[in-house]
């Protein structure tokens, strides 16, 4: 006797700029097609639940819980993940402010905040630091207290940059 079928889905999309054609169970999240499919496993998964939000990536532009969306619902966008970041090898304004005010102690969290700031940055290039803070309330950190993340998204803004 033979089991069920194991349905399969194509899906298509673009991720930090390179091209995806893939073939996926129409069940298996986009944060689990990202870091197995596509290797970008700088994208963190915690809670799978949508809680914590450290699987923060961008699909076209907007702050998504890649794993509360599926892989199949990433058809024909472009996704932008930590690992965009970078510029030439080197950390970004956004990422040295991390680095310069400590806004990182164990570092799971952190991917998931870089994509909620380079967002926030993108729409608002001088945020308020009343905005900074509800814009990292929708994830969480154990470590930080919040506070040097808050300040780093302030001084990569001050310095103008993402
Ligand atoms: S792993 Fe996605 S919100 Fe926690
Ligand atoms: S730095 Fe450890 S959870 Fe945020």
């Amino acid at each position: 006797m033979t089991g069920p079928a194991t349905i399969t889905v194509p899906v298509r999309f673009t991720a930090n700029g390179t091209r995806h054609e893939i073939t996926v169970d129409p069940r298996r999240s986009l944060a689990d097609v990202l870091r197995r499919e596509c290797g970008l496993t700088g994208t963190q998964v915690g809670c799978e639940i949508g809680v914590c939000g450290t699987c923060t990536v961008l699909v076209d532009g907007d702050p998504v819980r890649a794993c509360l969306m599926l892989a199949v619902q990433a058809e024909g966008t472009t996704v932008e993940t930590v690992e965009s970041l970078q510029q030439d090898g080197r950390l970004n304004a956004l990422q040295e402010a991390f680095r310069d005010a400590h806004a990182l102690q164990c570092g799971f969290c952190t991917p998931g905040f870089l994509m909620l700031g380079t967002a926030l940055l993108r729409e608002d290039p001088a945020p308020s630091r009343g905005r900074i803070r509800q814009c990292v309330a929708a994830n969480l950190c154990r470590c930080t207290g919040y506070t040097p993340i808050i300040d780093a998204v302030e001084a990569a803004a001050r310095s103008g940059q993402e």
